[in-house]
């Protein structure tokens, strides 16, 4: 246990090896891992990271009380990530000031606030960091959810990047949303009052085919050409399918200039290719990341212009 600079990650849950390989292949030498935290030697914007401490560092406490004395010299807003000495860490959370960890209401920002993070690395020692990558809870954010109008939980994705980005489509501005059945998205997107050209290979649910602003097309997402749609504002895909083919219809649409802003679902299977999700992180501009509600897939986002980075 030294101070020498490094970096905690707090890998997305389940996906602690996908992490440690993501970092190895990007040069960064992994010290330590403790169930989800991985210390390494550098940073890196690991897209199986859910949140990264970066200004992490040891502290030694001389007691429950001297611990939260230290924490809370520091500053107010700490979230307790624990992985050992569960009771201790858990009497010094108790004395903390509480923080509020109620579900965001969507259109909500993220909270402005820094919410640092901490451990009890061994019974003695604090591990912490003021400043982390995330200002939710392990880069968590939880939402009210709608479990009436939206006709799947993918609705979630797109809440979630809208609100990390800062950044959702405008009315007006015109989607294409490529593997849209049976219309999560295109629900968020018509909601938001965008025009929403959408397609799958199945039917879009009923109540979202009539929203305004919808025109649904049973197809496939790969066989629309820009030269056909002409420019459109924004192209999401939520499409089944390897990572290589969306990658060749991303370019498509890049080197024809005919889309502003992507938001696109990495699908990986198996064992997970490094090499494409690297290919997308490579992208002028563009932003890989795990969602709270991805699963073994991960999301690719280029916007425009704005925030090219997670809040
Ligand atoms: C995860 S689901 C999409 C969920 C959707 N985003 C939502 O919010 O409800 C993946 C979809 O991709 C569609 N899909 C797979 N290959 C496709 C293709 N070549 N073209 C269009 N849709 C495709 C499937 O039919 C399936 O509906």
């Amino acid at each position: 246990m030294s101070n020498k600079p490094f970096i905690v990650y707090v890998a997305a849950r389940g996906f602690e090896g996908e992490l440690q390989e993501e970092l190895e292949l990007a040069g960064v030498q992994v010290r330590e891992v403790r169930e989800r935290l991985v210390l390494a030697d550098g940073f890196f914007p690991a897209a199986w990271a859910q949140n990264i401490w970066l200004e992490p560092f040891f502290l030694p406490i001389a007691s429950v009380g001297d611990a939260v004395r230290r924490l809370k010299a520091v500053q107010r807003n700490w979230h307790l990530h624990p992985v050992d000495f569960h009771r201790r860490a858990e009497l010094i959370r108790q004395q903390l000031p509480p923080v509020k960890a109620r579900p965001l209401r969507f259109g909500e920002s993220a909270p402005a606030s820094p919410l640092g993070a901490w451990t009890l690395w061994d019974h003695d020692t604090l591990l912490l960091s003021a400043r982390c990558s995330s200002p939710f809870p392990d880069g968590e954010v939880f939402f009210e959810e709608d479990r009436v109008h939206p006709p799947s939980r993918a609705y979630l994705k797109l809440w979630e990047v809208f609100t990390l980005l800062g950044q959702a489509p405008q009315p007006g501005e015109l989607c294409l949303d490529l593997g849209s059945a049976p219309g999560g998205w295109t629900w968020v997107l018509a909601s938001l009052g965008a025009h929403v050209f959408s397609i799958d290979k199945s039917p879009l649910a009923p109540q979202v085919a009539a929203m305004k602003g919808v025109e649904h097309c049973l197809g496939s997402g790969f066989a629309l050409e820009p030269q056909t749609t002409g420019r459109v504002d924004w192209v999401f895909s939520d499409m089944a399918c390897y990572p290589e083919r969306l990658l060749g219809l991303v370019r498509k649409w890049l080197e024809a200039e005919a889309a502003a802003n992507f938001v696109c679902t990495v699908k990986l299977q198996g064992r997970t290719d490094h090499e494409a999700v690297q290919d997308f992180r490579s992208i002028p501009g563009s932003l890989v990341m795990h969602l709270s509600c991805n699963k073994h897939e991960l999301t690719w986002v280029r916007l425009a212009k704005g925030r090219q980075q997670r809040i």
